[in-house]
């Protein structure tokens, strides 16, 4: 079985990302893919204190929910990753997830010595995310952040679905298009996971 993990960050809970997520996971289920859902405004995560206790093990040290995420992030095949744009980034609640996260640099740079780039992908990443605005650069802070974190996650990035110009909890179901690919992308996703792992 292919475990796919979803990963909420909104701190909103009916929220455009959080409905296009649901549509991506769903098409995900559709296909018969196990899926898990983390909703990171439920859960108690510190930010990364930089003390490197991570350092003989590539274990964070803090004890709080992170150390379930690290186990369910490793062990999937496929991560689902939904954000909003908070001042063209992703929000605190999933920086906070990336950040914690360097537990895992430390692991694949500093202690398995992984040069850089040589990495074989060991799982894919579907982003979805949106802004209010519609600038021509809304997601390329974003889009720069996700290319590391997923490098230490060893995750292709497989699709991203960046949806401009949608700002109040449920704009995005004025579109039912957006939905609509949301639901296929979580489809192909899961059957492409399928295909290669
Ligand atoms: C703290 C904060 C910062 C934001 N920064 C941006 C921004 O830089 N650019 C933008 O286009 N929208 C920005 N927005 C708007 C959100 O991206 C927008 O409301 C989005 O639809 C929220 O998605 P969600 O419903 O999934 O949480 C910001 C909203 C908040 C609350």
């Amino acid at each position: 079985m292919k475990k796919i993990l979803a990963i909420y960050g909104s701190p909103r809970r009916q929220g455009n990302t959080t409905l296009l997520l649901n549509h991506a996971v769903q098409g995900a289920l559709d296909t018969g893919a196990q899926v898990e859902k983390i909703v990171l405004r439920d859960l108690q995560m510190s930010p990364c204190l930089e003390i490197y206790g991570c350092k003989e093990t590539g274990r964070c040290v803090i004890q709080d929910d992170f150390q379930e995420v690290y186990d369910q992030l490793l062990a999937c095949r496929g991560v689902m990753l939904a954000s909003p744009i908070f001042f063209y980034t992703v929000s605190a609640h999933t920086k906070i997830l990336m950040d914690r996260c360097q537990s895992l640099w430390v692991k694949k740079y500093s202690i398995d010595k992984i040069p850089y780039g040589q990495w074989k992908p060991e799982r894919k990443g579907l982003f979805i995310s949106v802004g209010a605005t519609r600038g021509k650069r809304l997601f390329e802070g974003t889009l720069l952040t996700l290319k590391y974190f997923f490098d230490i996650l060893d995750a292709e990035l497989w699709k991203a679905l960046l949806y401009r110009e949608l700002d109040f909890e449920g704009d995005v179901l004025k579109h039912q298009e957006y939905l609509q690919e949301a639901y296929e992308a979580g489809k192909d996703f899961a059957l492409a996971l399928r295909a290669e792992y």
